[in-house]
């Protein structure tokens, strides 16, 4: 082990060879670019692989992942165990089409969701393939069921990039502009954004006047009420800024849906699968929605969505709905492997108490520097934003960008949010010591930046003939020990599941170790 400042082992900290894109990611960047089409790439990292929080790039960098894949990686990148469920799967059977067939893992993923969805009332799983295609199927759910053609949404929303969703998303106009054509039957409303609350008021003194004035306002003048079918909301907003609504927006929202038989959509596509300390962020407010949307953390990296329901709205006609990959089995038992690895290694815990630490880290930083402020979050979903001051609260999405761009010369990734905010969406399974040492290298990059700093030299390999760095070993929360945890060379392959050579290979070695002993 080497040991770094402080006595702190250097292998949980990021090594970093090169700045990103070094040679042999530049190359690929260079291709990436010259054929896919432009969609919201940003970053220079190019992955080899991955091992819990790490990710190593094509030029040996090792760096500390806090995006999760954009929130998809509770587990971790690659755990054991979704790995091998997969690669069981994949040999037994890989594709069946389970709307026009039958087979086990898809009824039984759909009974577990069930469960763990709030609502003690029948319900009904739909399954997707995505966060977007989700919310299409509850737009049709809905619409079908209800035969009402509004929906109600929030500014600040985002609910996908499909022409349905788009229409519900609302979080910058970029996703809008040139397709409005498309949109029709969505209202759009404030949030409960209560940093930049849209009427310039403050709660708990506004009374969620946000959420009041639905009824009072839009019902009243413009907003036939009969005609909406469902609000669709996002109990923490995602990519519109990590917003945390005041609890009672939530339960008002649910008296005016109660009020007006309007069905409540709860996406959880971000903020689900334990991402904010419980199953789904819906939890914290304790309303029941009649519709829970979900993807992303559900399969652990295998494309997998569902819609749960209430049995009420379900469609009824064969045809109305349906798909060809939806809850396809290798994707399937990839999500009841994270839903043990969930259960099993604690991560609704381990998600509060290291997210508890990092929304103190953040609200250090945010107390350290004028133009940080609104330190904010849930679990492991938090973020800050950049501000020209605490005054005035102007958003400085430039010293975003620099700050973001710098962590990965420094070997932290790192997603922004909202129009200046950065978040931090470390996997569920990230122990205390490597959140420190992400944020101490957040820290670091703050400092440079806004001392306006070179980046800080990056370090060297001691031997520069290792052409191959180390991943450290894949360690489940539950395994690490706090304080004790330094990772050793074994490289990636400790992370994955034994092979029948390598098992023969560690029985050898174990005989051998055995008889020595003796
Ligand atoms: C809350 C929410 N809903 C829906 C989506 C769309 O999901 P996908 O990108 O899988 O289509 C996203 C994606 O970021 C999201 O954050």
């Amino acid at each position: 082990m080497e040991d770094g400042e402080e006595g702190r082992p250097m292998q949980r900290r990021p090594k970093m060879r090169t700045p990103p894109p070094g040679p042999n990611s530049k190359v690929l960047v260079d291709r990436d670019a010259a054929i896919l089409a432009t969609s919201t790439k940003t970053s220079p990292i190019v992955a080899k692989r991955g091992s819990g929080v790490y990710v190593e790039d094509l030029d040996g960098n090792l760096l500390l992942d806090f995006t999760s894949g954009i929130g998809v990686l509770n587990t971790g990148h690659c755990h054991p165990k979704v790995v091998n469920a997969i690669r069981k799967q994949v040999g037994d059977l890989m594709h069946f089409a389970g709307t026009d067939f039958y087979y086990e893992a898809q009824v039984q993923l759909a009974e577990e969701l069930v469960k763990l969805t709030p609502g003690e009332f029948k319900k009904r799983v739909f399954f997707t393939n995505s966060g977007a295609e989700s919310i299409e199927a509850a737009l049709k759910c809905i619409h079908w069921s209800t035969r009402r053609i509004k929906s109600l949404a929030f500014i600040g929303a985002f609910h996908g990039r499909t022409l349905g969703a788009l229409g519900l998303t609302g979080s910058k106009p970029v996703h809008r502009g040139r397709f409005y054509y498309h949109m029709a039957g969505v209202e759009h409303v404030p949030y409960a954004n209560c940093y930049r609350c849209a009427y310039k008021m403050t709660y708990p003194d506004c009374d969620v006047w946000c959420m009041r004035i639905i009824e009072e306002v839009y019902f009243n003048t413009y907003i036939p009420p009969d005609d909406v079918g469902a609000v669709f909301m996002e109990p923490v907003q995602g990519e519109g800024g990590y917003i945390v609504p005041p609890k009672k927006a939530i339960t008002h929202l649910r008296k005016i849906c109660d009020k007006f038989g309007i069905l409540m959509v709860d996406d959880e596509v971000q903020a689900g699968f334990g991402r904010t300390g419980k199953w789904f962020a819906i939890e914290h407010f304790g309303v029941v929605p009649e519709i829970v949307v979900m993807a992303k953390g559900m399969g652990s990296g295998m494309p997998i969505g569902a819609v749960v329901f209430d049995a009420k709205y379900d469609w009824g006609v064969q045809g109305a709905h349906s798909n060809t990959y939806g809850g396809n089995p290798v994707a399937c038992v990839s999500s009841m492997a994270t839903i043990e690895v969930i259960k099993e290694e604690n991560l609704l815990e381990n998600a509060t108490k290291v997210g508890d630490h990092l929304g103190r880290r953040l609200k250090e930083l945010q107390e350290s520097y004028p133009g940080l402020d609104n330190a904010r979050g849930l679990g492991l979903m938090r973020a800050i934003e950049f501000v020209r001051d605490k005054e005035s609260k102007v958003p400085d999405p430039k010293t975003r960008d620099k700050v973001i761009e710098r962590s990965y010369k420094n070997g932290l990734i790192l997603l922004p949010c909202g129009s200046s905010s950065i978040r931090f969406i470390p996997p569920l399974i990230i122990t205390k010591d490597q959140l420190e040492a992400g944020m101490d290298v957040f820290a670091e990059t703050l400092a440079e930046v806004m001392s306006n700093k070179e980046p800080s030299k990056v370090a060297r390999p001691k031997e520069e003939k290792e052409t191959r760095i180390v991943l450290p070993p894949f360690k489940s929360s539950t395994e690490l020990v706090e304080g004790k945890d330094t990772p050793r060379g074994e490289g990636l392959k400790a992370g994955r599941p034994p092979t029948e050579g390598g098992k023969k290979a560690k029985k050898h070695k174990d005989k051998k170790a055995g008889k020595k002993k003796r």
